[in-house]
C-alpha cells in the first residue's frame, strides 16, 4: 500500500467544537501562552497550568470526532496512513485512526516532573495538585510546552521522508519544528493542503491547496486520491 502521511493541526478539530489557537475567538485570544504553556508558567503557578489543561481535557471529552477525522480513518482501508498531529485531543484515535503520532503530547497523559520516562494515563478530566508519580513528585500534563524539545519530531520526520502522498490539514504552519515537517517530504510527492484560511507556506511547488474546512476539503482529497491507487 502507498504510504500516506498527514500533518494535522487544531483546524481539524474545529468542526467538533474545539477552538483553534490563532483564529478569531481562538484559545490564545483568551490566554497568554507564557502564563499557561511554558516551563516558566509551571514554575510560577502550577495550579493555573493544571486548571488550564483540566478545562481543555473536559472540553475534549465532551465532543465527538467529525467527518474530517472519520475520512482520515477510512483511508486506512486503501493506504498505509500515518497521522502526525499537533493536537493534544484524542479525536483521531476515537474516529478509528490506528497510527497517530502526537508531536505536542496528549491531554490524556501525565508525566513525572523528576523522570520524563514516567508517563501515566489520565482517567477522567482532572489532574490535581498533589497527584504524584511513583517517585513522589508532582505530575504535570504530558504536553510539549513552548520552549521545550519535541521528542517525537525525529520519528515524524522519518515518516515524512518516506511518504508517497502528504496531506496537511488545519494548521497555520507557524509553530516549529512541526511546520517544518513538509520540508522532509520528497519533492515529487503529491501534497494537499486543506485549510479555509491562509496558512504560511514557503514553497508552493506541487501543492494542491483546497481552501475549505476539513470535512468537505478532505472529501475532495479523497476523490483525488483515486488516481494514486494501484
Ligand atoms: N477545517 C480546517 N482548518 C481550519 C478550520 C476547519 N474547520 N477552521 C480553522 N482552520 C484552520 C485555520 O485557518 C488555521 O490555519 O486551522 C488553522 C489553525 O491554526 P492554529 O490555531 O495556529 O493551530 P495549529 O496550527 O494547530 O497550532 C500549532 O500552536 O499553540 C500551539 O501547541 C499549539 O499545537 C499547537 C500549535
Amino acid at each position: 500500500m502507498k504510504k500516506l502521511v498527514v500533518l494535522s493541526g487544531a483546524g481539524i478539530s474545529a468542526e467538533s467544537g474545539i477552538p483553534t489557537f490563532r483564529d478569531a475567538g481562538g484559545l490564545w485570544e483568551g490566554y497568554r501562552v507564557e502564563d499557561v504553556a511554558t516551563p516558566d508558567a509551571w514554575r510560577k503557578d502550577r495550579a493555573l497550568v493544571l486548571d488550564f489543561y483540566n478545562e481543555r481535557r473536559k472540553k475534549a471529552l465532551s465532543v465527538e470526532p467529525n467527518r474530517g477525522h472519520e475520512i482520515l480513518a477510512e483511508l486506512e482501508s486503501r493506504f498505509d496512513v500515518t497521522i502526525v498531529t499537533q493536537n493534544v485531543d484524542n479525536l483521531h484515535e476515537r474516529a478509528g485512526s490506528s497510527h497517530v503520532i502526537h508531536l505536542h503530547g496528549s491531554l490524556f497523559e501525565s508525566r513525572s516532573t523528576v523522570d520524563e520516562n514516567l508517563v501515566y494515563p489520565i482517567k477522567g478530566w482532572e489532574l490535581k495538585l498533589g497527584d504524584k508519580c511513583e517517585k513522589g513528585s508532582q505530575l504535570r500534563p504530558n504536553i510539549v510546552w513552548f520552549g521545550e524539545m519535541v521528542p517525537k519530531m525525529e520519528e515524524a520526520a522519518a515518516y515524512a521522508q518516506d511518504a508517497d502522498i502528504f496531506i496537511v490539514v488545519g494548521t497555520s504552519m507557524v509553530v516549529y519544528p512541526a511546520a517544518g515537517l513538509i520540508e522532509y517530504v520528497r519533492r515529487e510527492v503529491p501534497k494537499f493542503i486543506v485549510d479555509p484560511g491562509s496558512p504560511e507556506f514557503r514553497d508552493a511547488r506541487d501543492i494542491v491547496f483546497i481552501r475549505e474546512k476539513a470535512s468537505t476539503g478532505l472529501e475532495k482529497v479523497r476523490e483525488e486520491l483515486h488516481k494514486f491507487l494501484g
